[in-house]
């Protein structure tokens, strides 16, 4: 896989001008995109069919926990764009994943991702939801379950990205956010790690949003991510 396609910037932003003038900036240094509910609901479809038209791929991290038929509907509407992945919550069992993979079938490029537990959650925090197992193993169990339903990955955080080696098939994505560089203060990620550490562990794709959005040279920031995958 190409350098460029294993680091996904997260547009989260709340306005499209933003969004338009950071990817204007990073230019040809970014290939992939993840679009996420915020930057959807500011600013419509319109965008992501632009940046699929600008030839790149868009990763819409929809987060889908609805019945079956919801989430079936929301992942044509997807495909229909042109995005190349989609996020569908574990924690909805086998159907709404199942629904999802059917659907995805319509739409050759469309991989669906499963998300285990967002990488902000704590132990303290699962069971408050009353699920008495460690977060570790709670992303093995939901990781197992989305394999099982034929996802084709898993969303995982760097630290639980080596504990999956072997649960997704081979071809199978596990895509790590809570990622930041060497250093750098890890804002609102309970189990970060470093861009290399997350390939180093398995992961095939890094999602970076504000150490790269936030940078005041967004170039140089993605150049430093990509640095350090290669090292
Ligand atoms: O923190 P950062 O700006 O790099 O976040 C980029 C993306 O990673 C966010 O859009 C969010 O979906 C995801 N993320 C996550 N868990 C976190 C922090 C961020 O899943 N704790």
């Amino acid at each position: 896989m190409e350098p460029n396609s294993r680091i996904i910037v997260a547009l989260d932003f709340d306005n499209r001008r933003a969004a338009e003038e950071i990817v204007d900036r990073i230019g040809e240094e970014c290939r992939v995109y993840k679009v996420g509910l915020e930057l959807l609901t500011a600013a419509g479809p319109d965008l992501i069919e632009r940046l699929v038209a600008m030839g790149k791929d868009v990763f819409l991290d929809l987060k889908l926990f609805e019945i079956p038929n919801s989430v079936a509907g929301a992942v044509r509407a997807a495909g229909a764009l042109g995005v190349s992945m989609v996020t569908v919550h574990s924690t909805g069992g086998t159907g709404i994943m199942a629904a999802a993979v059917a659907t995805a079938r319509d739409f050759p490029r469309l991989r669906v991702l499963a998300l285990t537990v967002v990488t902000s959650m704590t132990g303290s925090d699962l069971a408050d939801i009353g699920v008495e197992v460690s977060p570790q193993a709670q992303v093995l169990r939901l990781a197992r379950l989305a394999e099982g339903a034929g996802c084709h990955g898993v969303i995982a955080s760097p630290q639980e990205a080596a504990r999956l080696r072997g649960v997704p098939g081979p071809d199978s994505l596990i895509v790590t956010p809570g990622v930041t560089l060497p250093g750098e203060s890890p804002a609102g990620h309970a189990r970060s790690g470093t861009p290399r550490a997350a390939i180093t562990a398995g992961a095939s794709h890094v999602v970076v949003g504000r150490t790269v959005t936030r940078a005041a040279d967004p170039v140089a920031a993605l150049r430093l991510v990509r640095a350090d995958l290669d090292r």
